[in-house]
């Protein structure tokens, strides 16, 4: 095995892409998949590469110091690709401390580990996933840039933003190798029903309302997500140490459209009247904060490295449509946890 990577938050939606990408595409490298299990991870979700002799799984919280040395003294990664977060901005609405501690503090424990290991002069490249959401929100016109201020409005990009200076941060004063990207909304399978798309998907199959935040008119760049998965891929192994990577999907929709064609993609795929879905779609009150616009321009990394999206929105929605609609156990699974609640105080009560 010439490399040992790390791959926190490898059970949750982006990172088990990540994790089978890597698993696949690396027989060489031994993988480890490090994830604390909250409601958002999901061992499902890597049951095809789970028996793989180049993977491993260990349950760990990032915010346990203790758990983060033990398994860096175990390993001595030469590369970590730090996926683990509280993701959701409603949840960082309604309870922020926690994204405090496992975003910020969680990053640091890691942080500090790599740089344990570059003392004892081992080389490792710490890659830090963070999100567009940390440039704020544009109006009608211009796209977020890597030199674009930092200006975020919730907890949640709050404690994306921190996290990303303080890699800066071990960068520039303890000489830590690091590469950050900041990528755009990601859709595609397994992502959990909280989250716009498959939450109106699942609303769909069950014939509930589709809420729609305000008057639906906020603005979001949306990415599939194995296109993101191939971009961490190639900016692991080509990243500049201490750059900064934007990636984005260029491919903007208003949420009441892109709603409406996802209505029509399940009406199709479900055999219903064309429009049934569409009655389903109820304005509800807006998310506190919500940011307008985001847009990314990803022609640093296209530059570099000549990435491009490859998914037709259109195809990778469908796509998506048909893996909930063929993975119903998978839905009803993850939903029977605490979503119940989490769904009845987020939306019937508001
Ligand atoms: P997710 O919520 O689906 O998964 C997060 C994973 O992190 C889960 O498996 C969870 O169990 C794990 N985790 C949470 N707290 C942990 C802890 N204390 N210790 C160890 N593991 C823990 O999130 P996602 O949508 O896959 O996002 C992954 C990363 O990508 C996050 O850092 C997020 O900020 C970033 N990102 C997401 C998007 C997006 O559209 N989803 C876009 C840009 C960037
Ligand atoms: O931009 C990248 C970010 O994208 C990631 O960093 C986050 O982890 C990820 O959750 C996502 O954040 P958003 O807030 O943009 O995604 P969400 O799916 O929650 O919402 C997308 C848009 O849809 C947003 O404008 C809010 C709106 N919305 C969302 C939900 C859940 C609704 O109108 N109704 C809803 O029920």
């Amino acid at each position: 095995m010439k490399q040992t990577v790390l791959i926190t938050g490898g059970a949750g939606f982006i990172g088990s892409h990540v994790v089978r990408r890597f698993v696949r595409n690396h027989p060489e490298y031994l993988v480890v998949n490090a994830d604390k299990l909250t409601y958002a991870g999901n061992l499902a979700n890597l049951t095809d590469i789970e028996k793989m002799p180049n993977y491993i799984f260990h349950k760990m919280d990032i915010v346990n110091r203790r758990e983060v040395d033990e398994l860096f003294e175990k390993y001595r990664f030469n590369l970590v690709i730090h996926l683990a977060a509280e993701s959701h901005v409603d949840r960082s609405i309604s309870s922020p401390d926690l994204f405090i501690h496992t975003n910020i503090l969680g990053t640091v424990n890691l942080l500090n580990a790599c740089r344990a290991q570059l003392t004892a002069g081992e080389d490792t490249l710490f890659y830090h996933i963070s999100t567009d959401e940390v440039y704020g929100s544009l109006g009608a016109e211009g796209l977020f840039t890597e030199t674009t201020p930092y200006d975020p409005r919730s907890p949640y990009s709050a404690s994306k933003a921190s996290s990303d200076h303080l890699v800066r941060a071990w960068f520039h004063t303890f000489g830590l190798p690091v590469v950050i990207s900041n990528c755009s909304n990601n859709y595609g399978p397994n992502q959990f029903p909280e989250k716009l798309i498959p939450l109106a998907i699942n609303n769909i199959i069950n014939r509930h309302e589709i809420p729609v935040y305000g008057k639906g008119e906020n603005i979001r760049d949306w990415l599939y997500v194995e296109d993101h998965a191939e971009a961490i891929d190639i900016i692991a192994h080509n990243g500049k140490r201490g750059n900064t990577y934007n990636i984005g999907g260029n491919n903007e929709w208003k949420n009441i459209d892109l709603i409406k064609l996802l209505c029509r993609v399940m009406d199709d795929k479900l055999g219903r009247r064309s429009g049934e879905s569409e009655e389903l779609i109820t304005f509800v009150k807006d998310r506190a904060g919500h940011d307008l616009r985001y847009a990314i321009d990803s022609s640093r990394l296209t530059a570099e490295t000549g990435w491009v999206p490859r998914h037709d929105f259109a195809a990778g929605l469908a796509v998506t449509a048909d893996w909930y609609l063929e993975n119903s156990r998978w839905l009803q699974d993850v939903i029977s946890g605490d979503y119940a609640s989490y769904y009845e105080e987020q939306y019937i009560k508001r």
